[in-house]
Formats: C-alpha cells, sequence, structure tokens
C-alpha cells in the first residue's frame, strides 16, 4: 500500500519529523496529503484545505495557538485540527517573568549602556527601576499559562495577583478588566486572539491605566491595537511595555522600535530546546493518531 503524504511547510526540530519520516511519506506538493503540518505563520484557509485535496485528514499546528487555522472551514471539511497546549506552558510563563524582570530593572536600557562605554562610575539615581515584591500584577486572562505566570510571581515575588478570566480561580482576586486596568503595576496578557480578544486593549484602555504601569504581551500581537500603545508610551500614559508578539508579524508598528521605553523579542517565548522539542513530538503524535485512526489527543475541533 502506498504511504500516506505530509505536506510540512516549515521544518520542526528533527525528532518530530523522524517520528514521521518512519511512517509517511513527505510531499512537496500540497495537492493529495493526509496531513498538513503548520506553523503558526502558515495562513491556513479553505483554499488552502481545498488545494490539498480530499485525502486531507488532519491540520497539525506546531503552536498552542490556532488563529491561524480557519478552524469552521475545516470542520465543514471534517478535517482534524490539532495543536501542542501544555508543553510550552512553564516556558512562556518564564519568559513573561523575564520580561517583567527587564522592563522594571530596565535590564535591556542598562546593557546598552554599559556596552557603549557610558559606565563611568556607581551613581545614587543611576538608572532606577522598580521593584516587583508587593506589587499589583495583573493577569487578563488565566488559563494555563496565565496561572502559571500568577504562580511565579506570588511565590517568586511576592506580587498581589489580579485577574480576569471567564472561569474563576478560587486562588487569586478576581477582578474586572477596567479595574485590572486601573490599579495593577504590571499587566500581562494571556488570551487566544479571537474576534472578542482583537484590539482589546487599546486608546480607551491606555487612558485606564496608571502612568507608571508595564505592559507585558507573550500573547497574540492582535490583542493590542499597536498604533495606539506607541501613542501611549510617546505620551507616557504608561511606563513602558515589552512585547514578544505583535500586530502584523513581522512587521512592527511605526516608531515602536525607536521607543526607549519598549522592550522587544522576536516571538520566542516559548523558544527553548526542551519544549521546541517536546512541540515536535505532540505535532507528530497528533498527525500519527489521525492518520492511524485514533483520536489524537490534542483535538481542536471537537
Ligand atoms: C504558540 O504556540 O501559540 C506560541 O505563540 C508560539 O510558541
Amino acid at each position: 500500500m502506498p504511504k500516506q503524504k505530509i505536506f510540512v511547510f516549515h521544518k520542526i526540530p528533527e525528532i518530530g519529523l523522524k517520528m514521521l519520516e518512519k511512517k509517511f511519506e513527505f510531499s512537496k506538493k500540497l495537492k493529495g496529503a493526509s496531513a498538513i503540518l503548520s506553523l503558526l505563520t502558515d495562513k491556513i484557509d479553505a483554499r488552502i484545505m481545498d488545494k490539498a485535496g480530499r485525502n486531507l485528514k488532519v491540520i497539525s499546528n506546531y503552536a498552542v495557538g490556532y488563529d491561524n487555522i480557519d478552524i469552521i472551514a475545516a470542520s465543514q471539511c471534517h478535517i482534524m485540527v490539532t495543536n501542542t497546549p501544555g508543553v510550552l506552558t512553564n516556558t512562556v510563563a518564564e519568559h513573561t517573568i523575564g520580561l517583567i524582570c527587564a522592563i522594571a530593572q530596565r535590564i535591556p536600557e542598562a546593557d546598552k549602556f554599559t556596552k557603549k562605554g557610558k559606565f563611568h562610575g556607581w551613581q545614587p539615581m543611576l538608572l532606577l527601576g522598580v521593584d516587583l515584591k508587593d506589587k499589583i500584577l495583573g493577569i487578563i486572562g488565566l488559563g494555563r499559562i496565565g496561572a502559571r505566570v500568577a504562580e511565579i510571581a506570588k511565590q517568586g515575588f511576592n506580587m498581589k495577583i489580579l485577574y480576569y478570566d471567564k472561569i474563576r480561580n478560587k486562588k487569586y482576586e478576581f477582578s474586572s478588566i477596567k479595574n485590572i486596568l486601573r490599579n495593577s503595576d504590571f499587566i500581562t496578557l494571556h488570551l487566544p486572539l479571537l474576534p472578542s480578544t482583537r484590539h482589546l486593549i487599546g486608546k480607551k484602555e491606555f487612558k485606564l491605566m496608571k502612568p507608571t504601569a508595564y505592559l507585558i504581551n507573550t500573547s497574540r500581537g492582535p490583542i493590542i491595537n499597536e498604533k495606539s500603545l506607541v501613542k501611549a508610551l510617546k505620551k507616557k500614559q504608561i511606563a513602558s511595555a515589552a512585547l514578544d508578539v505583535f500586530e502584523k508579524e513581522p512587521k512592527l508598528a511605526s516608531g515602536l522600535i525607536k521607543l526607549n521605553n519598549v522592550i522587544l523579542t522576536p516571538h520566542i517565548a516559548s523558544a527553548s530546546i526542551e519544549t521546541r522539542e517536546k512541540m515536535a513530538v505532540i505535532a507528530a503524535q497528533n498527525i500519527i493518531d489521525v492518520l492511524e485512526g485514533r483520536k489524537p489527543e490534542n483535538l481542536v475541533n471537537r
């Protein structure tokens, strides 16, 4: 019997590709593929599904987020969509905490300053930052990643946690988004990108935030209106922002890179060697399960 074909949009860590190679054939053409392995940067719409044709049974996304895939179209064609949740929770949470420390202590600014040869001796007022201890961390979206951020921030830094989520968590204090914006010293976003979360943070929301507030986003870029963010940072409506994700990746909003009060990382919050390998194993296993007739563990369109 001929082997089933897999169309891989981009290379993922070898460990996952090897699992697939043992059982299936990699195809250079989309047409006739039984499975698609996609990244969050691959827009998988009805046209792509149509191009693949009737054999297509599964789209395995190498990410926890799957806003790049038209889930309705996939479901209508009885195509299973899978993702890679769980394994990246801690890694993304650690990156979020890393960004919180970096903006609070102005680490990137201090690094540039020192490397430019500007350090001429200890000074009482040089590059002053803020402490995390006892500060309020507002978490919008207390799913797996948000909850891990809360745990590290509370246990590690004694921060006070306020959160908003549709599902209540008794460990932390629930608050409306408005209250979180008004009262938090740090605000971190951990939401999926949905029509209801697009531009959740914009001009109106920046007005509610404290001028000393820090905003962190490691979820999806379009949740923040980036143009409004640039304005808010320029006007010092908020103190600073740290972003790992952007509204129109890989493009950045005009003026963003010129600002001193922003830290930017290139969508690497889950980029640890261990996690990216685990994601590859899960993405491959999801394909294997579907093509061998089992229900995959990480099915998105149940
Ligand atoms: C995801 O998996 O959705 C992240 O954004 C990339 O690691």
